[in-house]
């Protein structure tokens, strides 16, 4: 970061108690001279872009499982599978034959409010969407030299951003849905003719991979292995998972927040194509 030779007209006073207001200098003073925006800009194009596929494909209601082609492939925006529709395979969790609406819709309830409360991307929207602040020694977006639009900044402290605490107890129902992640995985290796392995199989390892190593590398689930003790010599095994296993998860999550947002949407699209008989999926045995 490079600075210019200039300081703030005003120091203003950093908190988050009453009647403080954010620090920085007026959004017309930014000082730093490097490409600040573009990280804040990648994170907007990539989020929006999954909402814009995600939002299609929890709507579209069809094409969701394979077993219409021979294949025990369900998309994980349908999974748990709640209505008759994966009958081919005997696949069917919840018949939910009374509800009319996209089944994907009950579903992204749990895994989204998962997402949204995560630390790494409440860091990411705040920054991207809301600009608040776009990025470290930036002012908030619509700061002026007279007036910040923050000067009543509560943090996350009231409502509704009070709410992001939940995270933690979102995390139970996360480990849950990973399970069933997992158990799709193992059924992409059930064909009509017994056991066999095709590419969406490996698709569909590599994504309940990708969401255990996202889910077990949360900060809550780090906190939940390693905190609250006063010693870990009273603890060994709890201090051994949260050394050599969480903790090191949980330096990659924005990585695996990444991955795993990517290949789950690639992971409906593989099986929205094969199951669409748009492509034909190669078995390897
Ligand atoms: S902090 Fe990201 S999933 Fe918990």
């Amino acid at each position: 970061m490079t600075t210019l030779n200039a300081e703030p007209d005003t120091p203003v006073p950093v908190g988050i108690e009453k009647n403080r207001v954010r620090g920085g200098p007026p959004r017309s003073e930014i000082l730093r001279r490097d490409k600040w925006w573009a990280q804040p800009l990648a994170i907007f194009s990539g989020l929006l872009a999954f909402i814009v596929y995600a939002t299609w494909a929890a709507l579209r209601n069809g094409h969701f499982y394979a077993g219409n082609v021979g294949r025990d492939y369900l998309s994980p925006f349908y999974s748990p599978c709640l209505t008759n529709s994966c009958t081919s395979n005997g696949y069917v969790w919840g018949g939910w034959t009374w509800w009319r609406l996209s089944p994907a819709i009950p579903i992204l309830i749990f895994p989204l409010s998962f997402r949204l409360s995560c630390y790494y991307y409440r860091k990411s929207y705040y920054r991207s969407f809301w600009l608040s602040p776009p990025s470290c020694a930036v002012p908030d977006a619509g700061s002026t030299k007279a007036k910040s639009p923050r000067n009543k900044y509560s943090g996350e402290t009231k409502f509704p951003l009070i709410f992001q605490n939940i995270h933690r107890y979102t995390w139970y129902f996360a480990v849950i849905f990973a399970g069933i992640l997992t158990f799709d995985a193992v059924a992409a290796f059930r064909f009509h003719n017994g056991i066999g392995m095709g590419l969406g199989t490996l698709i569909f390892v590599v994504n309940a991979l990708l969401i255990w190593a996202y889910t077990l590398g949360c900060h809550s689930c780090r906190h939940l292995c390693g905190g609250g003790l006063r010693t870990f010599s009273s603890a060994n095994s709890r201090h051994f998972i949260w050394k050599n296993f969480v903790s090191k998860l949980n330096e990659h999550h924005q990585l695996f927040a990444w991955l795993s947002l990517f290949w789950i949407a690639f992971a409906d699209f593989y099986t929205w194509l094969v199951a669409t008989g748009a492509i034909h999926d190669p078995r390897f045995f």
